[in-house]
């Protein structure tokens, strides 16, 4: 059962490469919320040792590394990130239906306890079009298709932008879990986030969690950031 309370549903996206400074933003916001989020960058420069500051804080991690390969080394990693007691991994849902089975599979071999929640990610809110990739469909048609792939498969849910929360919803249902970044607050840069939401319109649209970085995590003061989108979610 996905929590309805704001500090469960906002996930901080702890992006940097220092784990001193990550491990600074987690004390000063964990009294707020729950779930943070751990991705490329800090992974790749720090490893399992952010997972285990995230942890040592009480917090939750959202394992964010994607994870897009043959069904064979995506489900191995798979199986490793669960035993590091993760809350959520995500893989990439163009990575195939056998990829994102086995990914699931092995998150159950692996757990101890509950397993974590597998997201499929379909289109990088980043994303303006498909056609240099050599997709010739609408983004909102690909998204729904990946959608529909990643329910099929068994995966909890998906990552998506905001503006496609509610045809998923439509074709996936009310359990289907929506996770989504490219969220900004009216009058805030948009960095290089293309199709984005406020907290309040993505709540409304039907997100289960929110995923939001550099709007906290370089703010002057990211408490009160964290106050204001909670209130702004409420
Ligand atoms: O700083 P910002 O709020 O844009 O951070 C969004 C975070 O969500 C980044 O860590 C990014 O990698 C991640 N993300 C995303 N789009 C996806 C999946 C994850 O922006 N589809």
């Amino acid at each position: 059962m996905i929590s309805t309370k704001p500090k469960d549903k906002l996930i901080i996206a702890l992006d940097g490469d220092s784990l001193k400074h990550a491990a600074k933003l987690v004390d000063t916001l964990k009294a707020e919320v729950s779930n943070f989020k751990i991705g490329m960058q800090l992974f790749t420069a720090c490893g399992p040792d952010s997972i285990k500051m995230v942890q040592d804080h009480g917090g939750k991690v959202f394992l964010d590394l994607k994870y897009h390969d043959i069904p064979s080394t995506v489900s191995k990693a798979v199986y490793i990130a669960t035993k590091h007691k993760v809350a959520m991994i995500n893989v990439h849902a163009t990575g195939g239906r056998k990829m994102m089975a086995e990914a699931l599979a092995a998150s159950r071999d692996a757990a101890e306890g509950e397993p974590p929640l597998i997201i499929g990610v379909t289109v990088l809110t980043s994303m303006e079009s498909l056609g240099d990739i050599g997709i010739q469909f609408e983004i909102r048609e690909q998204v729904i298709r990946l959608a529909q792939l990643a329910q099929e498969v068994g995966l909890n849910g998906v990552l998506a932008s905001p503006l496609e929360i509610q045809p998923i919803r439509q074709v996936c249902g009310k359990k289907f879990i929506i996770m989504t970044p490219g969220i900004r607050l009216a009058g805030t840069h948009l960095d290089d986030q293309a199709r984005i939401a406020s907290p309040k319109q993505a709540i409304a649209a039907g997100a289960d969690f929110l995923v939001i970085g550099r709007p906290i995590t370089e703010a002057k003061n990211p408490l009160e950031v964290v106050k204001s989108i909670l209130k702004d979610m409420a």
